[in-house]
């Protein structure tokens, strides 16, 4: 029997659903059963029939689903895949910034710890933040950690008082304008399509600016034939698996994100074995990490 055949029984005896990110392995995404952003991965969570996730992404991704269903085991593939911008930021220095203003929302980018969630008042993706942010009846915005994304937002808010932290995706800092110029002028042709964690140089250089799914659904529906993508290379197994006639070239040769790429489907396979690296969760911490991560999905219909 081949390793996928092995899953899929596996997945079946056990009642387990595999729910994968666009960041992991092809062959990961490929015997997923739900693959996608940041959003949507949240909210099929919620929807699933099956008792077991099976995560195949980051530390926040298995902690929301799981804050969103305590009564469903949710499982990691490896324990140690993490996004380090969760935890750039910490409970005291969200409480001593909303001290300083009377009228603020705390703004929380999805990757955020469970913690640093229940200081929020509000949980948001890159697919949802600007519809998300334009509904708050505050003025002052505290967005938290990811100050690409929350300074991308406030260019598009010009009646919010945005204030920021210093919180980034190294990846995605890792792609500097100068390469982008570079891709552009090697190719002329293709559009340049970026994630709006990178920084707001990068973006300004962007033809489309979106989440990871909106990158892929606006490359699949675009007449162009080239694209220069800005944001992690995992992306490509669906962008290439969908348009096999369309060019995608990376900005730089290395775009991965280390903790997504510890999903592998060898550990999949081992994972469903033992049923180990079950995410568990303080119950009042759950409960209070739950608050913005409902009111996200509210403000998000
Ligand atoms: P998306 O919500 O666009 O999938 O982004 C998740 C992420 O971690 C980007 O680095
Ligand atoms: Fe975190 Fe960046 Fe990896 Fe996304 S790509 S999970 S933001 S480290």
């Amino acid at each position: 029997m081949s390793l996928n055949e092995e899953i899929n029984k596996l997945k079946e005896k056990n009642g387990v659903a595999i729910l994968a990110h666009y960041y992991v392995e092809g062959a990961v995404q490929d015997i997923a059963d739900y693959v996608g952003d940041s959003y949507y991965l949240s909210k099929i969570a919620t929807e699933i029939e099956q008792k077991t996730i099976l995560f195949c992404g980051v530390k926040f991704m298995g902690e929301s689903a799981k804050i969103l269903n305590p009564e469903k085991h949710v499982i990691m593939v490896d324990e140690l895949a993490d996004c380090p911008m969760a935890h750039m930021i910490d409970a005291e220095t969200i409480e001593n910034i909303k001290a300083k203003y009377e009228d603020i929302a705390v703004v929380c980018y999805i990757n955020s710890s469970a913690e640093i969630k229940a200081h929020s008042d509000v949980c948001v993706t890159s697919s949802n933040a600007l519809k998300i942010v334009s509904k708050l009846p505050q003025k002052n915005i505290l967005f938290i950690p990811d100050n690409h994304l929350g300074t991308y937002l406030s260019t598009k808010m010009e009646n919010k008082n945005f204030v920021f932290h210093h919180g980034y995706c190294p990846v995605h800092q890792d792609i500097r304008k100068e390469d982008v110029a570079r891709a552009k002028k090697e190719h002329p042709e293709a559009e340049v399509l970026a994630h709006p964690e990178c920084s707001i140089d990068v973006l300004s250089l962007a033809h489309f600016v979106g989440s990871t799914s909106e990158i892929i659904d606006y490359a699949t529906k675009s007449d162009g034939h080239s694209f220069v993508i800005a944001t992690e290379d995992g992306v490509l197994h669906q962008l290439r698996g969908k348009n096999p006639n369309k060019i995608f070239y990376l900005v730089n040769e290395i775009q991965q994100c280390p903790g997504m790429k510890l999903n592998t489907l060898e550990k999949v396979y081992d994972i469903l074995n033992s049923m180990e690296n079950e995410m568990l969760l303080n119950e009042d911490l759950r409960r209070k990490a739950q608050i913005p991560l409902t009111k996200m999905h509210e403000l998000a219909q």
